[in-house]
């Protein structure tokens, strides 16, 4: 069992707690000579069906950053798979579909996910990294949003420009409601499944709606944020990240979540004052920080610190993930900062 009343979760209630919890997107990655040991026997995808290393990745850095969450070892595109769309980790270029989603009849086509049946190592691999966490820190489950999947399905990889997604969107809007319909039905399946294996608090990322403009993520995006969000189980804690969106906040924050996550090209305080102190905030050192000096790095923690003003609700992370060149000797630091200088 896990404290009700530990740091991280105090935080998503907006409680005080004794200092700041901290976490990193990605803190299990390659930046750690213990992962890239088991990757280099592995294929991602392995290690993601592989419930005892997946849970063996999971814990690792807690153990060795000090940090005050867990997240699980897992992928936001492992449901494209048994929704009938197969795609591939590419050494280079990511993720890779090569038959994209790009038609009506393409999104008919999909398939409703029954993620008990066709994830059973992603929720067995929530288990047994409870198991081994016996209770240390919280367990963070997560998936990606219906935008963020919806630009992978139809761009078939990453994009700088989405746009075969906003043509999509624009010129057959049926499909495209279609399309988010279904996403979020699966994310919500995922997302309480995930829950009902023991994940804490869930984090949806919705890391490339940053594209959109106010007026099209109202239209296209916002009611489908929110409908899943709704359908998430009661009581546990939901992080609403983005990146890019410092125009869009009003807009995410009123889509749901209780805590926002925002990224290092807004400045807490301001993106703060926007959202509403009646929200958490999750964020938001440049991950690029990392590679500074450690006295650099411990500036740059006082200074969002200092943004964050002690009041409760502030769960301190990196605004996106953690860079694949960062030395982990650089990680420990960071979270040392932000423990010692929040201390209260
Ligand atoms: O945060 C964690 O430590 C938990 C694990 C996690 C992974 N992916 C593992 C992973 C999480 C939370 C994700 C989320 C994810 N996956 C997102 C949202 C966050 C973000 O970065 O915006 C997205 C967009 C993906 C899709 C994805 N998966 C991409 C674009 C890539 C390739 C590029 C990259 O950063 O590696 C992946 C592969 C992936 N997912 C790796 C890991 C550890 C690297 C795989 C490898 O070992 O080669």
């Amino acid at each position: 069992m896990t404290n009700p009343n530990h740091p991280f979760l105090a935080a998503c209630r907006r409680e005080k707690t004794p200092y700041t919890p901290v976490w990193l997107m990605r803190q299990a990655g390659r930046y750690m000579k213990e992962y890239r040991k088991l990757r280099a026997e592995f294929s991602f995808l392995d290690l993601c069906k592989r419930p005892d290393l997946a849970a063996e990745i999971t814990v690792t850095p807690v153990e060795r950053l000090g940090v005050d969450a867990a997240i699980l070892f897992a992928d936001i595109l492992l449901l494209l798979e048994p929704m009938g769309v197969p795609l591939e980790y590419t050494k280079d270029d990511g993720p890779v579909i090569s038959h994209p989603v790009r038609t009506g009849a393409d999104v008919d086509r999909l398939k409703e996910l029954d993620p008990d049946r066709s994830l059973p190592f992603v929720f067995e691999a929530v288990r047994k990294s409870r198991a081994a966490l016996n209770g240390k820190v919280p367990l963070i489950g997560f998936a990606g949003a219906p935008f963020t999947l919806a630009s992978y399905l139809i761009e078939g990889g990453g994009s700088r420009s989405y746009i075969h997604t906003k043509r999509l969107m624009y010129s057959d809007p049926g499909a495209w409601r279609n399309l988010m319909e279904r996403l979020s039905r699966a994310v919500v399946q995922y997302l309480n499944a995930q829950i009902t294996a023991g994940a804490q608090a869930v984090q949806i990322f919705d890391s490339w709606v940053g594209c959109m403009s106010p007026e099209d993520y109202q239209k296209y995006v916002s009611p489908h944020m929110s409908a899943t969000i709704s359908g998430l189980t009661d009581g546990i804690p939901v992080i609403h990240f983005s990146t890019g969106t410092a125009g869009l906040l009003r807009l995410i924050r009123a889509a749901g979540g209780d805590i926002i996550g925002v990224d290092w090209r807004v400045n807490l305080d301001e993106a703060w004052q926007q959202l509403g102190y009646d929200v958490g905030i999750q964020g938001n050192l440049d991950p690029a920080a990392l590679l500074a000096p450690l006295d650099e790095i411990r500036g740059k923690v006082g200074e969002i610190l200092r943004r964050a003003g002690g009041r409760p609700g502030h769960i301190f992370n990196l605004g996106h993930g953690v860079l694949p060149d960062t030395p982990v000797e650089h990680v420990i630091a960071m979270v040392q900062a932000v423990h010692e200088l929040s201390a209260r």
